[in-house]
């Protein structure tokens, strides 16, 4: 399958469909931080190809639950808010590629309201895929069966400290740190690679 990761740097989920065989190219406007087949640059510019299965992680930023509370003192993030939307529901309404998964965290009402009201399809977490760690990740999938856990290890994880198992939460600050939280754990990049092999 010719495959599009969009907006992905780290190339995990890339390099899990590679490995099984497949013609998977990344984008992002960083370069990739492991070798592989990457576009650097705007996604605007290759999404409009021939692609067979896309999945896409927009940045969250503006979107999220957890940054709400800033639009009620910061008056210059709604009209970022906007923009994020709009590019979030670009891959959303990418109806030329046939499957789609686009990945986001628990979004906020305002920005529900935004990208349609469309539910998402699933809530994922890396604990599903034998990460001992929280994170809720919604999958908005068009064309795709909704991610089966591959090893569940919920319950160990439950006997960490809650700031071990929340480790991407209380992250002190850096200037990487938006990257530690958003790189796709290898759990959920071998599942989508494996379960999502329809061709
Ligand atoms: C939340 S991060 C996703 C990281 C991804 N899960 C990974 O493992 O690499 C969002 C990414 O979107 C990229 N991005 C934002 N706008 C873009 C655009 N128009 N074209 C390509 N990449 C873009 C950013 O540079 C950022 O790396």
């Amino acid at each position: 399958m010719k495959i599009l990761i969009a907006c992905e740097y780290s190339g995990v989920v890339r390099e899990a469909f590679a490995a099984l065989g497949h013609d998977a190219m990344s984008c992002d406007f960083l370069p990739s931080e492991q070798p592989g087949k990457h576009y650097q640059g705007d996604v605007r510019d290759v999404l409009y190809e021939e692609w067979d299965l896309m999945i896409a992680h927009p940045p969250c930023t503006y979107l999220t639950n957890a940054g709400v509370r800033h639009l009620h003192t910061d008056p210059k993030r709604w009209p970022k808010l906007f923009d994020a939307a709009e590019f979030f529901k670009l891959f959303l309404n990418s109806d030329h590629i046939p499957m789609r998964a686009i990945e986001n965290p628990i979004m906020h009402k305002y920005a529900k309201t935004l990208i349609g009201g469309v539910k998402q399809s699933q809530v994922v977490q890396p604990w599903m895929f034998g990460h001992m760690e929280q994170k809720a990740t919604c999958l908005w999938l068009r064309g795709l069966e909704p991610l089966q856990p591959t090893n569940n290890v919920k319950e160990e994880m439950m006997l960490l400290p809650k700031n071990q198992r929340e480790r991407l939460h209380y992250l002190p600050p850096s200037a990487d740190r938006w990257k530690e939280r958003s790189r796709t754990p290898k759990g959920i990049a071998d599942a989508m690679a494996s379960q999502w092999n329809v061709c």
